[in-house]
């Protein structure tokens, strides 16, 4: 299995980050792809990347939520990173956020679009972050429709409706995490209509644990339950659901099999 989203350099892994990298190994987890937050986690992501090469593998981007005022500067200077040779094998996480706050919506969908023009011209997959503005994300994403760009909707817990928009960008997966286990996810339901062949596993550790340790610190090895209650969804094996999402994202973030 791949963990497309894992924050494992923040500072809930200082610790005892050797054991969680162990623990997700032993439970047939391959690889380890990790989106940025900003400017300021950069350092802690490329220094843990670099302590587990050909395990985890570093993204560039900036994430809606630290946007601010200011923040156009910032995200430029990171675009720095991307010259030549660069370890980088996707722009994430970027997107819109306006369930925390809805102040800087038009700066996110600057930062958003300039970002874009990075996994345009790099050919690298975006991995988008989009809560609560579903509407605000396709305003950007309209114009690059007919493109190559390519990505993943990360942490996807929309309606029908907005997978069926979102599968519009025939280039573009669903990442699922532990939000597909909760009690009272309408998730299952919605993924009947989607194929597996759009679908990648994700933990977005530290954050939502899949049941049964919903509340707590997640991480990487806890990425088979996910695959488990997708097996129950689509009712096929689990090592179907593993098998097809690991091809889905190395073929997605250009990984060698
Ligand atoms: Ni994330």
């Amino acid at each position: 299995m791949i963990d497309t989203h894992s924050h494992l350099f923040v500072e809930e892994f200082a610790e005892d980050l050797p054991e969680v990298i162990r623990r997700a190994k032993e439970a047939g987890v391959t690889h380890v792809f990790m989106p940025n937050i900003d400017h300021t986690s950069l350092d802690d992501m490329l220094k843990v990347c670099a302590q587990y090469p050909g395990y985890c593998y570093p993204m560039l981007g900036y994430h809606p939520t630290s946007v601010g005022l200011f923040s156009k500067a910032e995200v430029l200077s990171m675009k720095r990173c991307l010259a030549l040779g660069h370890p980088f094998i996707g722009i994430g996480e970027v997107g819109l956020d306006l369930y925390w706050d809805k102040t800087y919506l038009r700066e996110q969908q600057e930062v958003l679009d300039e970002q874009i023009q990075w996994a345009l011209e790099w050919n690298l997959p975006l991995v988008i972050h989009c809560r609560e503005a579903f509407p605000q994300l396709f305003e950007v994403l309209q114009p690059y429709k007919n493109t190559p760009l390519s990505g993943v909707f990360h942490s996807f817990t929309g309606t029908s409706e907005e997978a069926a928009q979102a599968l519009e960008y025939e280039n573009f997966l669903l990442g699922i995490n532990g939000v597909v286990t909760f009690k009272k996810a309408t998730l299952p339901e919605v993924l009947k209509q989607v194929p597996l062949e759009r679908l990648v596993l994700e933990t977005d550790s530290p954050y939502l644990a899949p049941v049964p340790f919903r509340g707590k610190r997640n991480e990487s090895s806890y990425i088979g339950k996910v695959a488990d209650k997708l097996a129950e969804v689509y009712g096929v094996p689990t090592e179907q659901i593993r098998a097809v999402t690991t091809r889905n994202a190395l073929k997605l973030f250009k990984i060698p099999e």
